[in-house]
């Protein structure tokens, strides 16, 4: 029989790796507590219908990328694609309205998208989100971004670019979709099969297909931009006067469109030429009809979600803790030492010290070799000796100098030793 392999695009984190995300998911938590977000934690799968009628019917991710499969009774569930509509969903069911707005809420975890894996581009992936609810003013939107921004700036990625565009109200939309499509009708036989089909189920996407024949045909199309209603050309201005005053540099990108169907008004994305092909780090905006779209009410809201192995691969390595795994390696041999040895690791484990022993060595030179593989800064030697004598050995691993001290006792010392050094 042969050996049960993992999913193709769907990766392990092993232990060597589990330090950088901590690094990752620590600042994440720090800066969302900074900007007042709050934890929330949706469940893995929802009701297909949830992430049709919020993602879009038409976009690539309901169309083709979701984990769908039936329940046992028949219902059609979904394993989430994206955690901006199961906190809606949470937000309308637990009637969070009710409540004092403007609430806001953030979220780590796997999401699941069936793309052709490749560097960044996973079919399990994991995302640090944030979603504000009950702001429709603009300086939310700034306020979203700056978080994205300053958590990726404070993890010292390179190369960032925040790249920015509104895509006005639905009624701005509507009304731009004609003037479009009649434009690509004409540039019809320039542009690739997929875009000649979106072309009549969701023409703005064909804007940001990255086929270059595509891209150069769509060069001279007219701009959603130039078509915005007073309302959201305020808007947007007042969010790009917003980024200036803090200091936040954007570029404008008419061609951001954004593969989700629930946006309005401001929509970005920050990249990295540091990522390749899957070149977006995070991205997000405003969804203000989402909401309502879903049974809720009215409620404005703007958020981002961030894709964390993207940020694992970009993560520079001085930015890691150091890997000392454990502090102590408790060295315990002979028959006496050994027993004395297993009492001593319960007495510092439980004292909050961190201490190793492998159970398998029975020589000194066996345990010293160990202690060094597992990066110990300390061996604590207690042989027959030590035993009879009721003390150990306490060996610095880097200077090789020993210290003698009394058995009982010996974790409160080594934790006043560990809270002082
Ligand atoms: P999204 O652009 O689909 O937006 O995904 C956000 C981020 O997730 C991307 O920029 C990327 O870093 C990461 N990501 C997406 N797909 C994959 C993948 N297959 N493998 C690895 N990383 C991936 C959303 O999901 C929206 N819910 C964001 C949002 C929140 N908008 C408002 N609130």
């Amino acid at each position: 029989m042969g050996i049960i392999k993992g999913i193709k695009g769907v990766k392990d984190i092993l232990p060597e790796e589990t330090p950088r995300w901590h690094v990752i998911e620590d600042a994440a938590r720090r800066w969302a507590s900074c900007y007042g977000y709050q934890e929330i934690r949706i469940p893995i799968f929802e009701l297909t219908a949830l992430f049709a009628r919020s993602i879009g019917a038409t976009t690539d991710i309901v169309e083709k990328e979701m984990y769908t499969f039936p329940d046992r009774d028949g219902t059609s569930l979904t394993l989430r694609p994206e955690g901006t509509a199961g906190t809606v969903r949470a937000f309308i069911e637990h009637n969070r309205a009710a409540d004092p707005l403007p609430q806001k809420f953030f979220y780590l975890g796997p999401m699941f998208r069936h793309e052709r894996p490749q560097a960044g581009r996973l079919r399990q992936f994991h995302q640090f989100g944030a979603e504000s609810f009950g702001t429709s003013d603009s300086r939310a939107d700034v306020e979203v971004i700056a978080l994205l921004w300053h958590l990726l700036s404070s993890l010292s990625l390179p190369d960032l670019t925040l790249e920015i565009n509104s895509l006005g109200s639905s009624g701005d939309r509507a009304a731009y979709k004609p003037i479009l499509f009649a434009f690509l009708s004409g540039q019809a036989s320039r542009l690739c099969a997929n875009c000649r089909r979106r072309m009549e189920t969701n023409p703005l996407r064909v804007l940001d297909c990255k086929v270059p024949d595509c891209r150069a045909a769509t060069e001279s199309a007219p701009r959603l931009i130039d078509h915005l209603s007073p309302e959201a050309r305020i808007h947007f201005d007042q969010v790009l006067a917003g980024l200036v005053s803090i200091g936040i540099p954007y570029r404008l990108n008419h061609r951001l469109v954004r593969g989700l169907d629930y946006y309005c008004l401001t929509s970005f994305e920050i990249t990295s030429n540091h990522l390749g092909a899957q070149n977006a780090v995070g991205a997000g905006g405003r969804y203000d009809g989402l909401v309502e779209a879903l049974g809720g009410p009215s409620v404005p809201a703007v958020g981002f979600a961030l894709g964390l192995e993207r940020v694992s691969l970009m993560l520079p390595q001085a930015l890691l803790p150091s890997a000392r795994e454990g502090l102590y390696y408790v060295a315990a041999f002979g028959e006496n030492g050994a027993k004395l040895g297993l009492v001593l690791l319960d007495e510092l484990r439980r004292a909050g010290i961190s201490a190793q022993c492998d159970y398998r060595a029975i020589t000194l030179k066996a345990h010293l070799r160990q202690a060094d593989r597992l990066k110990c800064r300390f061996a604590i030697l207690l042989g027959d000796d030590e035993a009879a004598r009721g003390s150990v050995i306490l060996r610095d691993l880097d200077s090789k100098a020993q210290e003698v001290y009394p058995l009982a006792g010996l974790s409160s010392v080594l934790k006043s030793r560990t809270c002082s050094s």
